[in-house]
């Protein structure tokens, strides 16, 4: 049976259609049961041209919790095996975690314990100027509990940052680097939950 995934998403949904073509393609042995934005996104829109069912649960004037434990029940509507976090651009407290433990995977622009929250990638690049760092990366960990762009490591990988490099040209390497390794991730959490493990 194929691995059921529920993807929520905020934005562009770049790393959504990855998940979505390599399902198609086979490479995933996973179906997209279902993907929840929280406001009208172009991810809504690449769902829709894939098949895949989708939801807007409006998060505009709600308070987090009661928001958490409505999105908790549409996704549980799904029967997800996994919920993948790709460009999900809201913090999930426990009241939607406490669902689905070691279940829900998120992406991040950079590696395990740098910049975490919002901009990664631009503070990553003001980083290499300044001399602080000589690489950034992509990380996809596990979501235990509130904490922003912390967990258990699933994968990572580094990215070089080169000197002649531009905002834009750093920026379309690192969405590359996330969508190969959010496929590879998920593809570890398949693999790991067919042996009975999770990492
Ligand atoms: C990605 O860089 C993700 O890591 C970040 O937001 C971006 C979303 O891109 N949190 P997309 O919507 O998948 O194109």
């Amino acid at each position: 049976m194929k691995t059921r995934l529920v993807v929520l998403a905020s934005g562009n949904g770049s790393n959504l259609r990855a998940i979505l073509e390599a399902c198609e393609s086979g490479r995933l042995d996973a179906e997209v049961v279902g993907v929840v934005s929280n406001r009208q996104a172009l991810a809504i829109d690449r769902a829709i041209s894939y098949g895949a069912p989708t939801e807007v649960l409006d998060s505009v004037g709600q308070d987090r919790r009661s928001y958490d434990i409505k999105l908790a029940e549409q996704v549980k509507s799904y029967s997800p095996d996994f919920v993948i976090l790709a460009g999900w651009m809201r913090i999930l407290s426990m009241a939607f975690l406490e669902h689905f433990p070691d279940r829900v995977v998120n992406l991040h622009p950079a590696l395990p314990d740098a910049f975490p929250g919002t901009n990664a990638i631009r503070r990553a690049f003001d980083a290499f100027h300044a001399g602080e760092i000589e690489r950034t990366g992509v990380m996809v960990h596990l979501v235990p509990d509130e904490q922003v762009d912390v967990g258990p490591v699933i994968r990572s990988i580094e990215v070089v940052i080169r000197e002649t490099d531009s905002f834009d040209a750093l920026e379309k390497r690192i969405h590359e680097a996330e969508h190969e390794v959010l496929v590879m991730a998920i593809q570890d959490l398949i693999i790991g939950s067919a042996m009975g493990q999770f990492v």
